[in-house]
């Protein structure tokens, strides 16, 4: 017997009732994001691994044991996209968008890949939609993304969001509290997960995120960056949350709050949704100063936020949805030519129409046209005549095809 295949471990088929849900998140975003002026780009799937090694930051779990990284047939190392943060701004330097009116505001939807453990909401290739606006340092870039991404999280029915905010701060002092964190590790070794103890020197922040119990009450106690951010980065995050207060967003500080890529500075912010459990983050953000600088490019503040697009069709319950069609045009034998030259007027008027493809009797029709979800039935009989059934009512009447578009448009408008 030959071999059965199925889909890699960690990855899925995404089957047509599955589309449904996953395009209108798509769609919303495009909306949403194209009338707050945030135009498409399109990066390839994969990149030089180097720019994830040098953009997402080489102490990152990320980088380090996430990474689909093979050589090409030219000896090439390539890496299969785990974000798309470091990849545009490969491309706003690349294609000197610096030129462009600042901030340049982008989004992007697609698919990405991360060699994770697979578990609910956990995939590794799973699909993400962002927006990142480049070049300004404003707080208001930051508070835009933000009310951006909560409105649209809300449009897509996503429950009980919640908001966590921080600041990481950024030069001397964020510096000097890395190093005051070290310190505080250092003191409290004996205490801490071999992971954690492994990377105080590397990623001394990434001890806040331990599952591990002993290491957490020894983190409640931990100096938290909020208590130390001054200056600039202090009047940045008051600017930030006054913005969002006073658009109305409500959310909660939380000092702890580290994010698995090294390039953020000033603002982060991630929104969980408790429903999903372990994996209960459906986004998440913040700013990035330096990344753009550090790929090569001029000095070009930024900021922006990526979405799991599966995280939100589980959170808002809508894994499954049929989708549904006008119209089913069901045919007596000899009047099968004329169903397909029918659906085709259908279909050109912009309804959306359906035929028998399998040879079914009259009856079979009419059950395939419930099963496919239609609101309506035309049933073209043996004696040249044609029927028109309303499926949720079932009230019949003749109809004319030359004019059923017209009679079916005037009917739904
Ligand atoms: P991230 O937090 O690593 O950020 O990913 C963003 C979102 O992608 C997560 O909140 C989650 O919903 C989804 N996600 C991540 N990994 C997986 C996975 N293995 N399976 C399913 N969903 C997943 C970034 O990627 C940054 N580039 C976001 C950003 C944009 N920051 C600034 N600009």
């Amino acid at each position: 017997m030959s071999a059965r295949f199925k889909a890699p471990k960690g990855t899925f088929d995404v089957l047509p009732a599955q589309a449904v849900p996953r395009a209108r998140v798509e769609r919303a975003a495009a909306e949403l994001l194209g009338r707050a002026g945030y135009g498409r780009i399109e990066t390839p799937a994969f990149e030089d691994t180097e720019l994830f090694e040098r953009g997402v930051g080489e102490a990152t779990d990320i980088v380090r044991k996430e990474m689909f990284t093979f050589e090409d047939l030219g000896g090439r190392s390539v890496t299969l996209r785990p974000e798309g943060t470091a990849p545009i701004a490969r491309a706003y330097v690349e294609h000197g968008m610096h030129k462009l009116p600042q901030p340049v505001k982008l989004w992007y939807a697609g698919p990405f890949f991360r060699y994770e453990a697979p578990q609910a909401g956990r995939f590794r290739e799973f699909s993400q939609i962002g927006a990142e606006a480049i070049g300004s340092d404003s707080p208001l870039v930051d508070a835009e993304l933000i009310i951006l991404l909560d409105a649209l999280l809300r449009e897509l029915g996503v429950p009980e969001l919640e908001l966590r905010l921080s600041s990481l701060g950024s030069g001397e002092a964020r510096g000097a509290y890395r190093e005051e964190l070290q310190a505080f590790l250092r003191a409290h070794e004996s205490e801490l997960a071999r992971e954690v103890r492994d990377r105080i020197d590397a990623n001394p922040l990434r001890a806040f995120d331990s599952k591990d119990e002993r290491t957490g009450a020894v983190m409640a106690q931990a100096p938290t960056i909020l208590e130390r951010l001054e200056g600039d980065d202090a009047e940045h995050f008051e600017a930030v949350r006054r913005l969002l207060d006073e658009a109305g967003i409500e959310y909660a500080l939380d000092g702890t709050l580290v994010r698995g890529l090294d390039y953020y500075t000033r603002t982060v912010f991630s929104f969980g949704c408790p429903r999903l459990g372990a994996q209960s983050e459906v986004g998440g953000g913040g700013r990035y100063d330096a990344l753009v600088e550090q790929l090569g490019g001029p000095a070009a503040p930024a900021a922006g936020w990526a979405v799991g697009v599966e995280r939100i069709v589980l959170a808002a319950g809508s894994e499954e949805e049929q989708s549904t069609s006008d119209v089913f045009v069901a045919a007596a034998d000899d009047r099968r030519e004329a169903a397909l030259a029918l659906v085709g007027e259908l279909r050109r008027a912009g309804l959306s129409a359906d035929l028998d493809l399998a040879g079914r009797s009259l009856k079979g029709q009419m059950k395939q046209a419930d099963r496919v979800g239609a609101r309506h039935t035309v049933i073209l009989d043996e004696d040249g005549g044609a029927v028109l059934r309303d499926m949720s009512s079932g009230e019949q009447t003749e109809v004319d095809p030359a004019t059923l578009a017209e009679t079916l448009l005037r009917g739904s408008g």
